[in-house]
Formats: C-alpha cells, structure tokens, sequence
C-alpha cells in the first residue's frame, strides 16, 4: 500500500513537471543514441532533439553536406540511424512545434525569449564566439542540464 501510493506520486510529479520541461524546450530524451554524440557532437553539443520540430531535422539531415558553412557530411550508415531517432524525438510542443528561421535552435522564438537578457555582443565575446555555443554558459548542456543555477557566462 505504501509503496503503492508512493509510485502514484511519483507518476504523478512526472505528468506535471514534463510539460513544464517541454515548455523550456529543454528535454533530451532519457534513452541516447550510441553514436548521436560522437558523431553530432565533435563541433558543437549534440543538440537536444526536443529542441527543433522534425521537419528542421530532416532538413538538417539531408544537407549535411553543406551545414551551416561547413560541410558534416557523414557515411549514410551513420546518417540513417541518427535521423531515424531525431525524427522520433523531435520537438512537438507548441513552442518547439514551428520551424525556426534556417533550422536553427537559436533563431526560435523561444530561445530569443530565454536570452533576452544576453545581449548580442555578449554572445560575440571570444571565450563563447556564437549563441550556438551553449556549453560555454550552460556547464551542464551536455546532460541535459539548462537550469538558471547551471549557467555561468565567461568573461
Ligand atoms: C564538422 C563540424 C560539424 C559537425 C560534425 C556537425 N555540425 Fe552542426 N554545426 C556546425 C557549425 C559550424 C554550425 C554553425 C554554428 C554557428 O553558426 O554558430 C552548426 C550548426 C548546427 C545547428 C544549428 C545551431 C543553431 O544555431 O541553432 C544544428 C541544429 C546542427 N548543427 C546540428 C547538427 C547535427 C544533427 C549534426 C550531426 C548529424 C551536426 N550538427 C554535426 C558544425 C558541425
Ligand atoms: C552567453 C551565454 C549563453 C549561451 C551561449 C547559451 N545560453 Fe542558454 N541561457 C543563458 C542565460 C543567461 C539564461 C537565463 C538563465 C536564467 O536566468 O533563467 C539561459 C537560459 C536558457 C534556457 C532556459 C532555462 C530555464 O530553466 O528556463 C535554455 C533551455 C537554454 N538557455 C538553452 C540554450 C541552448 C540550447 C544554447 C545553445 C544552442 C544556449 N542556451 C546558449 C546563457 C547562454
């Protein structure tokens, strides 16, 4: 019986707290893909999945080879898994859900709103160089981790 209502409370804090992770765009699913950060995570963290809707992924992709301005391209060995789960874990909360300008997490709306008080050159300073070098603030990007306590902006 104990036990019993000690799971219900904590099914239950999972049903509140997931949608309040999604709404922060934040969730990296609990189960990784052996191979997601080796193979997207050599330039830049292996962004979280949930962090763009699937059609920016597939876009993301199928053009690999001219990525940003460099080119990623990988064997299409490597490539079909990782777009497989990408599109699996793909963001579907409403915020996450439209697609950004050029599929990038930090052109989102919602990523503008977080950093609003990030100011643009701030994001230029050498030690951190592009908005999309989130493991320069966030010390704990790499498991998931954007809380306000994680971030620490180098000088
Ligand atoms: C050879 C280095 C390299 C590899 C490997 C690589 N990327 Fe990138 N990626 C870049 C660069 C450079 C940028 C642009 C960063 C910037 O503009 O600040 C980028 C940007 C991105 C962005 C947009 C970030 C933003 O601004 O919001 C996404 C999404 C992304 N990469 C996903 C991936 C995925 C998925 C993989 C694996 C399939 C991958 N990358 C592998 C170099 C790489
Ligand atoms: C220049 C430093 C910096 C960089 C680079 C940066 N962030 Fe942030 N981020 C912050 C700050 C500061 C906040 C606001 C923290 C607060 O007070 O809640 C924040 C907030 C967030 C939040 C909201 C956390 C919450 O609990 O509400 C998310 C999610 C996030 N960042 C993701 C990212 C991602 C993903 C990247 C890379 C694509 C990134 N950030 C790059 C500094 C940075």
């Amino acid at each position: 019986m104990k036990t019993n209502s000690v799971s219900l409370l904590a099914a239950l804090c999972a049903a509140l707290i997931t949608p309040l992770a999604q709404a922060d765009g934040v969730p990296m699913p609990r189960a990784a893909l052996p191979g997601y950060a080796q193979e997207c995570g050599s330039c830049h963290l292996a962004f979280p999945p949930g962090m763009l809707p699937g059609a920016s992924w597939q876009r993301v992709m199928t053009g690999l080879d001219r990525h940003y301005g460099t080119d990623a391209s990988m064997d299409v060995a490597s490539t079909r898994p990782i777009s497989a789960w990408l599109q699996a874990n793909a963001g579907t909360y409403k915020r996450v859900r439209e697609v950004p300008p050029q599929d990038r997490i930090t052109l989102a709306n919602w990523f503008k709103r977080k950093h609003d008080e990030v100011a643009p050159e701030v994001f230029r300073r050498a030690s951190i160089k592009t908005p999309a070098n989130c493991t320069a603030c966030h010390g704990g990007a790499e498991q998931g981790d954007f809380s306000e306590h994680a971030v620490r902006i180098p000088k």
